[in-house]
């Protein structure tokens, strides 16, 4: 990465509007370390590489990368650090790759994940909150939703700023829209849950993937959230839904859904689940605990496609810090 300290022609952040010519050569700067404070960025500081803006969690992780601390952080108006898509945190360098033993928050358990990745890649559904992307990646978004209806309904506490631009349509259950053996790494984090045949999203993973690839799955553990009332999905239920996908079977996770993860009353209940099915509402279609995930990977590896590496991490410390456990396969 080049690193650039130059002189900052946007110090006086009075200085609205921004001529395009002069946002469009920031844009296309290597490195660049910018902050918005009166803005809806608010103290936020990002590292800009290449079009996008990643937060910056402290000072220490952009002194290794050779910046200089504070000088190098420049004041931009929110038009230009608006027009930076937003990307992952930038993660911390993890030498040794993953030291378990000092994965004490999630966060730390992502970057640790984000530090083996390099060259090119897909995140699935990265929402307002892209996964940490080491800036030597070249990171491309997918979803299942365009922009425009991700930002009609944003999730609870998702700032529309923050809110990733998909690159491409694509549903993790087929992974359309991206050519065979194409991507280094696939990243979904809290969206498998969200898929009808999460077996065939794995295959399909594996077929995008080059050799060596790697599928980076992060999974809400259902003990630590609203599902946690709900039954851990059984292995032939998830083998039937791959084998026969079926509507029926998926009405009836609207079903369980909304009768012990977010009930609806009784008197509603029928025409409420008819509703939600038919609009496509958002739920968790399956649940797992991390060993429940570690069986169905272990089916798949012995029965869809043969992974050279499944390593899997359970949710670290409480669940006030983590509500999620960790899964990396490598082609
Ligand atoms: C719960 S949010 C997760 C956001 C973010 N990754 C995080 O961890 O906070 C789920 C995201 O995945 C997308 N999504 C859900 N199901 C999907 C599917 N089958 N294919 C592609 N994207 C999907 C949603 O539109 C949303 O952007």
């Amino acid at each position: 990465m080049i690193v650039s300290h130059f002189e900052n022609p946007f110090s006086d952040p009075a200085v609205q509007p921004v001529d395009p010519t002069v946002m469009l050569d920031w844009l296309s700067r290597e490195a660049v370390i910018l902050q918005s404070r009166e803005s809806e960025f608010r103290e936020q500081v990002y590292l800009c590489v290449r079009g996008r803006r990643h937060p910056v969690v402290s000072a220490a992780r952009l002194t290794e990368m050779g910046f200089r601390w504070p000088q190098d952080v420049q004041a931009a108006p929110a038009r230009l650090l608006g027009s930076y898509a937003p990307g992952g945190i930038v993660p911390r360098p993890w030498a040794d790759g993953i030291a378990t033993e000092s994965l004490t928050d999630a966060m730390a358990v992502r970057e640790a994940l984000a530090s083996s990745l390099s060259g090119f890649g897909l995140e699935i559904g990265a929402g307002a909150s892209p996964f940490p992307i080491p800036p030597r990646c070249r990171v491309m978004y997918g979803d299942r939703l365009t922009y425009e209806q991700l930002c009609a309904e944003p999730y609870p506490g998702q700032r529309l700023c923050d809110l990733v631009i998909p690159d491409i349509l694509t549903d993790f259950d087929t992974i359309e829209n991206v050519a065979d053996e194409s991507l280094d790494f696939l990243i979904a984090c809290h969206v498998i849950e969200h898929t009808r045949n999460p077996i065939g999203s794995i295959a399909a993973a594996w077929r995008k993937l080059k050799p060596g690839g790697r599928l980076v799955l992060v999974v809400p553990d259902k003990e630590r959230t609203f599902d946690r009332d709900r039954p851990v999905t059984p292995i032939d239920h998830l083998i039937q839904d791959h084998a026969s996908p079926d509507h029926g079977r998926d009405y009836r996770h609207y079903e369980e859904f909304f009768r012990l993860a977010m009930p609806i009353p009784e008197f509603a209940f029928a025409d409420e689940v008819a509703r939600h099915f038919a609009e496509g509402y958002a739920i968790h279609y399956h649940v797992w605990t991390h060993d429940s995930f570690a069986d169905m990977l272990d089916h798949i590896d012995r029965h869809v496609c043969p992974w050279t590496h499944v390593w899997t991490h359970p949710a670290v410390a409480d669940e006030s810090s983590c509500i999620e456990f960790y899964a990396v396969l490598v082609k």
